[in-house]
């Protein structure tokens, strides 16, 4: 659900004036925010041009998941680490194409943000012009040094404490989909003017939906109830409500861009080969989850709340059940066990 906005407000102002509402606020996030937006409009711009600048193809480099890096993959990594190293806001970063926790480099001073990030979503679509985007999930330190590096304890915090997650969509346009826990607002790029405007103001996503999402070219390695899940949605009722409609572009961040805006449900389960599915968590799972849930919708690994999950490695994958409220209750029963009638 939409809620378009006609008054004119840059993302900047937006930022500082919800940071300024908020008590104790110093003005530290704002000024973290301002560096993390300066990447991604590098990024977007390094986006829009790809097949004009020699920003297609691999790398020579494979990285910790055994995933051949893309040029844009290790552009957009290096430019957000680039931006966001030296401005004293933050204390340790982790990013999904860097086996270990970055350090904050020892010339500049450390702050109490840690910063998370999927710097290229949906590297399988580069090179063929089909949206992908950009993750980022920011949380307070937890260890009380203010001076010295951040550490694991700091990057394996549950999703639930995440003080902001957004993600950038290029797609048709560049967006932000973006949360401080105070609702989802989308701001959309400009690029004659280099500002993101306001667009879409506390975005609901709709209680059911009509579209599923999923890599069903995977299904012959799923369990039995997941595969009794997808028959029920792709077999007609008397109601209309289903049969369901199947859309995945295979960029995660694209599959939940649809599915906030019209409802429905994307997944990326677990099967027989990759038992905790493709999804990692501090990067992908939690910071969707943030959003979903504060458009009003729901994530969860198949059993439980992703945002309460613990995770114990930083690239640690989970399965991810994500979208409108009552399709994913409904996605759970179905991995219970428990069949409504008539889909047995
Ligand atoms: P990334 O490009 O950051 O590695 O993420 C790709 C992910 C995700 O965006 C997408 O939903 C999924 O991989 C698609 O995987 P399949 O090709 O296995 O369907
Ligand atoms: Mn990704
Ligand atoms: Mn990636």
């Amino acid at each position: 659900m939409r809620m378009r906005v006609s008054k004119l407000v840059t993302i900047e102002r937006h930022i500082a004036e919800e940071e300024h509402v908020k008590r104790g606020a110093t003005g530290e996030f704002s000024r973290m925010m301002r560096d993390m937006l300066l990447a991604i409009r590098l990024i977007s711009r390094d986006v829009r041009r790809a097949g004009l600048n020699d920003v297609l193809g691999l790398t020579d480099g494979t990285n910790v998941h055994g995933e051949q890096v893309k040029k844009l993959d290790q552009i957009a990594h290096d430019t957000i680490f680039r931006a966001m190293d030296h401005g004293g806001h933050l204390c340790i970063m982790a990013s999904e194409e860097s086996e270990e926790l970055i350090p904050i480099p020892p010339e500049y001073e450390r702050g109490k943000y840690v910063l998370l990030f999927d710097p290229l979503d949906g590297s399988s679509n580069i090179d063929v012009n089909v949206t992908i985007g950009t993750i980022f999930s920011i949380y307070h330190r937890v260890t009380p040094d203010y001076v010295g590096d951040g550490t694991l304890e700091d990057v394996l915090q549950p999703g639930a404490r995440q003080v902001a997650a957004g993600y950038v969509c290029y797609g048709s346009s560049t967006q932000l989909v973006y949360t401080t826990g105070n609702g989802v607002d989308v701001f959309t790029y400009d690029p004659t003017i280099g500002e993101f405007l306001l667009s879409d103001e506390k975005i609901q996503i709709p209680n059911r939906g009509k579209y599923y999402s999923v890599n069903e070219g995977n299904s012959s390695k799923w369990n039995d109830n997941l595969k009794k899940y997808i028959e029920y949605l792709k077999t007609p009722s008397t109601d209309k409500r289903r049969p369901y409609s199947l859309r995945y572009v295979g960029t995660s961040i694209a599959d939940l861009h649809r599915t906030i805006m019209y409802g429905g449900i994307f997944m990326y389960p677990a099967d027989r080969s990759s038992p905790n599915g493709k999804l990692r968590i501090l990067y992908e799972c939690n910071p969707l989850a943030m959003i979903i849930e504060q458009a009003g919708g729901r994530a969860s690994d198949g059993k439980n709340r992703i945002l309460d999950l613990r995770p114990e490695a930083i690239h640690q994958r989970s399965p991810l059940f994500i979208g409108s409220r009552d399709d994913v209750l409904e996605a759970e029963a179905f991995l219970r066990g428990e069949f409504p009638e008539g889909a047995e």
